[in-house]
């Protein structure tokens, strides 16, 4: 009877460690699965910031939102290295946030400067205990425990990602490697940025060269261009045409006369009254600048809006003889910019005239030479027109480069 006891009790107690076995096996995989559910989350979330990336302060709280539900950690801080030794804070997230931004960490120094350096990704629980660690005053250095990712590509440092644990939570080799997948996706896309801000000033750089060179050739013309492009800007802006438009006129505008770059500099410098033949090889300037931005990629869109600049809204222009609303509207917008600068600072065959006088003058040559909604919108937008003729612009080209920021 005692056997079948004993037998009976090893039975049941067999089953009920099996039964917790089985429990503790269950809850481990549906916290798992809630953890898993809880980074495929964060990471879809995550991935719909991804183009906001230019807005670096944006993403980072998005970031942080998804690695606090992933390691239950308590502050954030996202480390700008400076490019020469230092790390600054850039984004804080976190109760001691005030205290954290007046934080300078040269690399080596303290625990994430360490990491910065080695590029390893590490953690350090209790971090007081440990003299690599920098208390930053004002902050609690007992019990709290850090984390730090170096954001590198292709080992080039741009950063470092700072999780702080407080009240004794510690970290654990599962959330490093999680936030170094995030930390890694993070480099790969500010190394893009970096990519394509590197690219943009390359390009802004030789477009701006080419533009002072072909001002260079024409005496009269010294920042012309510049003037164009801003005027026809802040016409197209008073006309709320849409931002592809405003596009076209402020980069055209630039573009405009990019075209003189065929013209011998003897003709465009002379101020003699030209013969036919002479003047002829001036009027193909628009077509020149078509054929040569055809075929530069993202300046194509460009090409049609310098080829009709010259046409006038009666069809008595060139080089088509367009009329209207034929010609595209950035050209028109371009037109009446270009006369206002021509008026202004004067040319070899005519005097200066006054802003008074220039209105006066796209009044009278409305619906011949000009569109009358451009030249209303001119008027209307005459006192900032007015701020830019006046412009000196003695920063030379760094002032061509400016055009194409915010595009
Ligand atoms: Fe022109």
């Amino acid at each position: 009877m005692m056997t079948l006891i004993a037998f009976l009790f090893f039975v049941i107690s067999f089953l009920l460690l099996l039964t917790v076995v089985i429990l503790f096996q269950l809850i481990t995989v549906s916290q798992e699965n809630k953890k898993l559910s809880i980074i495929i989350s964060s990471l879809q979330n995550l991935s719909r910031e991804v183009y906001k990336l230019t807005d670096q302060t944006r993403f980072m709280s998005a970031m942080w939102e998804t690695l606090k539900e992933v390691t239950n950690a308590d502050e954030f801080t996202y480390f700008v290295f400076d490019g020469r030794d230092t790390l600054i804070p850039e984004y804080v997230s976190g109760i001691y946030k005030n205290e954290i931004l007046k934080v300078r960490l040269k690399l080596g120094e303290g625990f994430t400067g360490r990491v910065a350096t080695t590029r390893e990704p590490a953690f350090l629980n209790e971090a007081n205990k440990n003299p690599i660690s920098k208390h930053i005053p004002g902050t609690p250095h007992e019990e709290s425990s850090l984390l730090a990712t170096p954001i590198t590509f292709n080992n080039k440092l741009y950063g470092a990602i700072l999780l702080t644990k407080l009240q004794g939570k510690k970290f654990n080799k599962e959330e490093l490697k999680i936030t170094e997948i995030f930390t890694n996706m993070v480099a790969s896309l500010i190394a893009s940025q970096d990519h394509i801000t590197t690219i943009k000033n390359g390009f802004t750089g030789l477009i701006s060269v080419l533009v002072k060179s072909v001002e260079l050739k024409d005496t009269y013309s010294a920042y012309h261009s510049l003037r164009v492009s801003l005027i026809s800007e802040a016409i197209a802006k008073e006309m709320n045409l849409p931002d592809a438009e405003v596009y076209r006129c402020k980069i055209g505008g630039l573009l405009h006369d990019i075209g003189k770059i065929g013209v011998p500099e003897d003709l465009l410098k002379t101020d003699k009254p030209m013969d036919v033949s002479k003047s002829e090889i001036i009027l193909k300037h628009p077509e020149i600048g078509y054929n040569l931005l055809k075929k530069v990629a993202l300046l194509d869109d460009i090409a049609d809006t310098v080829l009709y600049h010259h046409e006038w809204y009666n069809g008595d222009g060139y080089p088509k003889g367009l009329k209207g609303e034929q010609i595209p509207i950035s050209s028109r917008v371009i037109s009446v910019a270009d006369a206002i600068d021509a008026m202004y600072h004067g040319r070899p065959y005519s005097q200066r005239k006054s802003i008074e006088e220039i209105c006066n003058e796209l009044e009278k040559w409305s619906s011949k030479q000009f569109d009358l909604k451009v030249v209303l919108a001119a008027i209307q937008s005459r006192s900032k027109i007015e701020e830019i003729l006046v412009n000196e612009f003695n920063e030379s080209i760094e002032d061509y480069g400016k055009i194409f920021e915010n595009i």
